[in-house]
């Protein structure tokens, strides 16, 4: 697939004009260009269905052991979720056994996913102490036989992918030459976050190598540009930057689900909406909320509750004070509350000040981060 070689921004109308060609992984389409990052704990199939509904491309599950997926592990089976009303979804494995790879993808291919993404960019020590996640960097000949052995075990309108770092650490920043090893081995997409390993999620992501990538493989296989994406800007500027097919979104879009609805706009060649009003995060937040009650169960449900008030109410006045309040929640409901009276004296703030619910469009795109995988 051609890198995108023509797009301009009309800065006036903040229009973005892409040639029209679609991204594809595979025969898969993906549009808009903008996928949802896997993140362990976080793209729950909550998360993953508001992104839907807002019009985001695709959604990866976060990523789940191969080895436990294999033996049954209840824990793993019950994140492999599958997107709801059918959507097309991704599911992420990772390991280092060629047969517990191959058994986990016919797992997920069992469930509906429309691909396998293997992880080969996993930071955490007890990833990296089982040589499993960005320790497959050092490793490029092995890389390459799970990815074949993924392959074997799925039909061949199931792509595989594969996501990885910039490279192992600064003096090893060898993604061009992984990712072409892991498409000469049948990988069909290539995401490339833009930070080494031993940097963790520290500095900024580096777009150049995103770039050298996209130059180094293939063009009919595209290359997903990731890392510091916070905002249509952010978007536009590692399209432009690094050539890449599509751009794949994490912490910018927690709690910012209009995000990818503003990304559809502008690759559309249609105006920014902007960001959304307080009634617009107030409803999502319900929805958000009504998803966890209706697809969640356990002590977990509090946690991603408490989670939700604090990522909707994001960078508005007071939020760190609700965010306080919820975290001490003694339950739900209680959670749900102290976010719905908050939501209601914003409103009620902006109705006594004569201001118009245009006045609330507030920025999202500080990416409030307090876990890291
Ligand atoms: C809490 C958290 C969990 C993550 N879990 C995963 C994961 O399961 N699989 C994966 O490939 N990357 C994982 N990542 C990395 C993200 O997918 C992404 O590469 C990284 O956050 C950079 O993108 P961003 O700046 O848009 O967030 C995780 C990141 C965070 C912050």
């Amino acid at each position: 697939m051609p890198a995108p070689r023509a797009i301009a921004v009309c800065a006036a109308r903040r229009i973005l004009y892409l040639p029209a060609v679609r991204m594809r992984i595979g025969s898969i389409p993906v549009d808009p260009p903008v996928i949802l990052a896997p993140m362990a704990a976080v793209t729950d199939l909550p998360f993953r269905t508001v992104a839907e509904e807002h019009g985001v491309g695709l959604t990866i599950t976060e990523f789940l052991s191969a080895h436990a997926l294999s033996i049954g592990d209840p824990k793993s089976h019950g994140k492999l979720t599958a997107s709801l009303n059918g959507r097309r979804f991704g599911v992420q494995i990772f390991g280092r056994e060629e047969d517990a790879l191959a058994h986990a993808a016919q797992i997920a291919l069992a469930i509906g996913a429309s691909l396998v993404d293997i992880n080969m960019g996993c930071p955490a020590k007890r990833v990296v102490a089982g040589e499993c996640g960005s320790a497959l960097m050092r490793e490029p000949l092995i890389a390459q036989r799970l990815v074949k052995a993924v392959v074997g075990a799925l039909p061949p309108e199931v792509p595989v992918t594969v996501k990885h770092r910039a490279g192992w650490d600064q003096g090893h920043r060898n993604a061009p030459e992984f990712a072409c090893a892991m498409v000469e081995a049948g990988a069909r997409m290539i995401t490339v976050h833009g930070r080494t390993r031993t940097q963790g999620f520290a500095g900024q992501a580096d777009l150049e190598i995103i770039r050298l990538v996209r130059a180094a493989v293939p063009t009919h296989i595209p290359v997903v540009g990731n890392g510091d994406v916070v905002d249509v800007a952010g978007y536009v500027r590692m399209r432009e930057t690094t050539g890449c097919d599509a751009v794949m979104i994490g912490r910018g879009a927690q709690g910012n689900p209009w995000l990818f609805a503003r990304i559809a706009a502008v690759a559309a060649g249609r105006p920014d909406p902007g960001p959304p009003t307080l009634e617009e995060r107030r409803e999502v937040f319900r929805r958000h909320v009504a998803l966890i009650g209706e697809l969640k169960r356990g002590p977990r449900v509090l946690h991603e509750v408490r989670k939700a008030c604090a990522w909707y109410a994001r960078g508005l006045y007071g939020c760190n004070k609700l965010r306080l309040e919820v975290w001490s929640a003694p339950d739900t409901e209680a959670a749900v509350a102290s976010a719905e009276a908050y939501f209601a004296s914003l409103i009620e703030r902006r109705t006594s000040l004569g201001l118009a619910p245009e006045a609330d469009r507030t920025e999202m795109n500080g990416a409030a981060v307090d876990e890291a995988a």
